[in-house]
């Protein structure tokens, strides 16, 4: 049985990741620090933290696995600035503390395009973001591509919900690789691969994630 640190867990993805890992055998429990409050589960403990200053000492810190989907935008974080604290450090520091503390293993939610130099300053920032876990020494480090990501959010999002039926649309004319992707798959995968715990560093592009879900 595994503990498990969920990041991002209030979010689309990381939602799916919490529903599915608190009902799987093989997780004994999940915490998931975050800054709004979850609804209660028996196996899960839910520290409300903020993230400029997380508690470096809390015992939950101890896990075999973390899996990260936390994440903003340029828009909704106020300043490229303050993007990058909640997209790099914000979940790079986290990570440090769970590896210190004895985690193995990270399965990381990015996005296709990933660069660290990249012009573009959201394919960067997850490029970096990328760059810093992989210098942090898990022993199992997967990292998720995805495209444009579906599924139920409770805030509208006009731009990305244009784009998702355009996509729908022009599906059989997309390449595999611009697709979109289904939160639950990305979930699946991202679960799939923390638990196995697999050595070395896989890279799962967005036309892979379904299949290896
Ligand atoms: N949406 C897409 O189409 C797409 C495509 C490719 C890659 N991605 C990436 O995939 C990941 C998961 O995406 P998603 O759509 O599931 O994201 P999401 O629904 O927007 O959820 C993001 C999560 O990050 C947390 N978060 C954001 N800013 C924070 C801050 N300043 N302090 C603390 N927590 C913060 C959110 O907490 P709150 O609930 O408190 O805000 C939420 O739990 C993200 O890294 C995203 O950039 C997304």
């Amino acid at each position: 049985m595994k503990t498990l640190l969920v990041l991002g867990a209030t979010g689309l993805v990381g939602g799916q990741v919490l529903q599915r890992a608190l009902r799987d055998e093989r997780v004994s429990s999940v915490v998931a620090p975050t800054r709004r409050a979850l609804p209660t589960h028996s196996r899960l403990n839910n520290p409300i933290v903020d993230f400029e200053q997380l508690p470096e000492q809390a015992d939950w810190w101890h896990c075999h696995a973390v899996i990260c989907a936390m994440g903003s935008t340029r828009r909704k974080a106020g300043s490229a600035e303050a993007f990058q604290r909640a997209d790099i450090d914000y979940p790079a520091h986290a990570a440090t503390l769970a590896r210190a503390a004895g985690a193995t293993s990270l399965a990381l939610t990015s996005s296709l395009g990933a660069n660290s130099d990249s012009g573009n300053l959201y394919l960067r920032t997850k490029g970096m973001l990328e760059d810093r876990l992989a210098d942090l020494g898990f022993r199992s480090l997967t990292i998720l591509r995805p495209s444009i990501i579906a599924g139920e959010r409770p805030e509208s999002r006009p731009l990305e919900s244009v784009g998702l039926r355009a996509l729908e649309w022009l599906e059989p004319l997309v390449p595999a690789r611009y697709r979109s992707v289904a939160a639950t798959d990305i979930a699946d995968c991202l679960l799939a691969r923390a638990l196995a715990d697999r050595a070395g560093l896989t890279i799962i592009e967005s036309d892979e994630i379904a299949r290896q879900a």
